[in-house]
């Protein structure tokens, strides 16, 4: 059934000129179809790469947003409308507008996990492979890093040479993960090393042997000479680094790192997707050219420090 579904969505991708992104938190049959998978940053700088007529992002929202303002020629798609990331609409625009207005010599740097309206008022994009590299690069001291103060306080340690002023925000799903949880985890598998995604509280992070991006990660497990690994990020990583390294074994750090945004898509939703971009539907992407431009600016600036 599932291979018969994979079928039908390659011939469609043919038939309806569609490039397929997807990220590394989506399932295995979805990674199988789609002609890009990555972390954040994989996917913006790809994105710009594609030829296709059509893009389908499977991820959450703001992805397809980052996609669209790359490719504002392109028709792009959200595979499930209803998959949004809650951090990414954690602060509003005029908030930092008003900090701007008292501090104007502190850049803003938004993580990529931002919506469009947001990167609107922001200087410079990070991802959390790019975060620390951008962050050094940067001409400004004074940084108002948001929304993830746990990613912001690794960026934080990684630059102590830049003033970094952080607010309250974060990925609910990394900071659910306890240092009670690491300290069960760890006791549970003493051999394995723990590779850990800077969205995790500080008392988690700090207790693991690596710390990065999803990609990161993968690449740390891959090239490591280590045996067992505990994953510290959403827990689709570890099934993927499983079925690529069977003579390794991989753990969860904390059942709880389910992002439920990242599960919403389905193959079928995909299918139906690259069906309806055939005629007419699908789910895709609206926004204005003063929008896409307003918005883009601050993800140039992070291809322009961070490449
Ligand atoms: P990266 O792809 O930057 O590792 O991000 C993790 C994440 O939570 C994406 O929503
Ligand atoms: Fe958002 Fe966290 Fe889910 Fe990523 S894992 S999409 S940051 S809620």
């Amino acid at each position: 059934m599932i291979k018969d579904v994979q079928e039908k969505i390659l011939q469609l991708k043919k038939e309806n000129d569609i490039c397929i992104l997807a990220h590394s938190y989506q399932a295995k049959e979805i990674v199988e179809v789609a002609d890009i998978t990555g972390d954040s940053y994989k996917l913006s700088v790809e994105a710009q790469k594609v030829s296709n007529k059509n893009i389908l992002m499977c991820g959450v929202h703001f992805m397809a947003e980052a996609a669209k303002m790359l490719n504002p020629d392109k028709n792009v798609y959200l595979a499930n409308p209803s998959a949004g990331c809650p951090m990414a609409e954690q602060m509003e625009p005029e908030m930092i507008e008003m900090i701007k207005a008292q501090e104007p010599d502190r850049k803003v740097v938004c993580y990529i996990n931002t919506t469009a309206a947001l990167k609107r008022v922001c200087d410079v994009c990070v991802t959390s492979s790019s975060a620390v590299k951008i962050v050094k690069n940067m001409d400004a001291d004074k940084i108002l890093f948001i929304p993830d103060c746990n990613l912001g306080a690794f960026v934080k340690k990684a630059c102590p040479e830049k003033d970094i002023m952080l607010l309250q925000g974060g990925c609910p799903v990394h900071a659910s993960v306890t240092k009670a949880d690491m300290i069960a985890a760890k006791t549970a598998h003493p051999d394995a090393l723990v590779l850990c995604h800077p969205e995790c509280i500080p008392a988690v992070s700090e207790m693991a042997d690596y710390v990065g991006s999803t990609s990161g990660i993968m690449n740390f497990a891959a090239e490591s000479d280590a045996k067992e690994f505990i994953i510290g990020t959403e827990i689709s990583i570890a099934e993927h680094l499983q079925y690529r390294f069977p003579e390794k074994e991989f753990y969860v750090l904390s059942k709880k790192i389910l992002c439920p945004n990242m599960k919403l898509t389905t193959l079928m939703d995909v299918y139906k997707t690259c069906e309806g971009i055939g005629n007419g539907g699908g789910f895709e992407i609206k926004m204005t050219d003063e929008e896409i431009t307003s918005a883009r600016k601050c993800i140039d600036e992070m291809i322009r420090l961070g490449g």
